[in-house]
């Protein structure tokens, strides 16, 4: 007990202490101190709400062919989608009429002019029938600088890119020669640059990972200065090349991994957005529940048509996929009540340390 509070005590200064991480992951016992730490620092910070961002997956079509995904481009078994302008908006509007504050914009990542122009239309678009106030996230990986500035000012004020691990041996591990770790990094420094909100993550529980590995992701989001997060389980997907490599740890201690995840970023980084993802809900029904109990203030309810879900299965088990949106917003909202947290409707809920940091530089 007295191991676990001096380890949260250390953390709770605001350092990575090694030693401490290292104990934190290395223990279930009492771990529920950890918790609740991170419970109050997120009460305190960020307050007992949740925002919601109604998550649009607009286009499964991808070029890169990352060893773990399900949309991958060299897997042939799944039928590829782009929804149109109407259709995206259709999905805007329903987010910005049930008081979803955002939504984010995912699909695989493609820099073709087509590409990047219809979103920026889209992107303006919506901002215009929305009176402005629907905030946007893009999700759409690796781009140049220019398409990232154009996104920007047609009115995208958000991005996740995701490290998916900080540990670059791993990460040219689970891609193929052509995808760089360098170009990751240097992108996430151009996001902030150009002034997004900028986001990150990791996967928790990848095979040839180790729990060193999730140490250094968590320097790294300290260092990069991030303001949101979004990470999860890594959970197999059968038609892919990782799928023969196995995990060191079960799916239920990478469940356990990134609920101690979420709760170290919460009281490291105290204001800064946490998403409860859906790989938690993979796992558990009440996983992004418990993400929330454990510091997480961000819910992302998917909104795409139900026609395309079934196509955008990153991982088996993906959640939702013959659900509705009305569907998804109901039990999000009813799930969220359940723990006694109010939603923060027709609220942008951007990160407050995106101000504060840009108030200190
Ligand atoms: N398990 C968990 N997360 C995955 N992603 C892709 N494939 C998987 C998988 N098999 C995540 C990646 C990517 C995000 C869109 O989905 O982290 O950045
Ligand atoms: Fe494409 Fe993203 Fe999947 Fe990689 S993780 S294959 S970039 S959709
Ligand atoms: Fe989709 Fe619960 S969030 S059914």
């Amino acid at each position: 007990m007295n191991k676990i509070i001096s380890a949260v005590k250390k953390i709770e200064s605001g350092n990575p202490d090694k030693d401490a991480l290292l104990y934190l992951f290395s223990t279930n016992e009492d771990i529920d101190i950890l918790f609740s730490a991170a419970y109050e620092v997120k009460e305190r910070y960020v307050g007992k709400k949740v925002y919601l961002r109604g998550l649009i997956e607009f286009s499964n079509i991808c070029k890169k062919n990352c060893y773990y995904c399900g949309i991958r481009r060299d897997n042939h078994k799944i039928k590829r989608y782009s929804m149109n302008k109407e259709e995206i908006l259709e999905s805007a509007i329903f987010a910005y009429k049930s008081g979803f504050g955002s939504i984010v914009l995912q699909s695989g990542e493609r820099d073709d002019r087509d590409f990047i122009n219809n979103l920026v239309e889209v992107i303006k678009e919506i901002k215009s029938i929305t009176n402005n106030e629907l905030g946007i996230t893009l999700c759409v990986g690796e781009e140049k600088r220019d398409d990232y500035e154009k996104l920007f000012e047609a009115g995208a004020h958000r991005y996740l890119l995701r490290i998916e691990t900080s540990n670059e041996d791993l990460y040219k591990k689970i891609h193929p020669e052509d995808h760089s770790f360098y170009n990751r990094v240097e992108c996430i420094k151009m996001l902030k640059n150009i002034g997004y909100q900028t986001g990150t993550g990791v996967m928790i529980g990848l095979p040839f990972q180790t729990i060193d590995d999730l140490v250094s992701d968590i320097v790294f989001f300290v260092e990069n200065d991030i303001d949101m997060i979004g990470m999860g389980p890594y959970i197999e997907h059968k038609d892919t090349p990782l799928f023969k490599y196995n995990s060191k740890f079960t799916l239920k201690e990478r469940f356990e991994l990134t609920l101690k995840m979420i709760a170290i970023m919460r009281i490291l980084m105290k204001d800064i957005n946490i998403a409860s993802t859906t790989a938690l809900q993979a796992i558990d029904p009440a996983g992004r529940e418990k993400g929330i109990l454990a510091g997480a203030n961000v819910i992302m309810p998917n909104i795409t048509p139900l026609k395309y879900r079934e196509d955008y299965r990153l991982y088996e088990n993906k959640p939702c996929i013959n659900e509705n949106s009305e569907d998804c917003k109901d039990c999000v909202l009813n799930r969220i009540k359940m723990i006694g947290e109010s939603v923060a409707l027709n609220s942008l809920g951007d990160p407050i340390h995106y101000y504060r940091r840009n108030k200190e530089s």
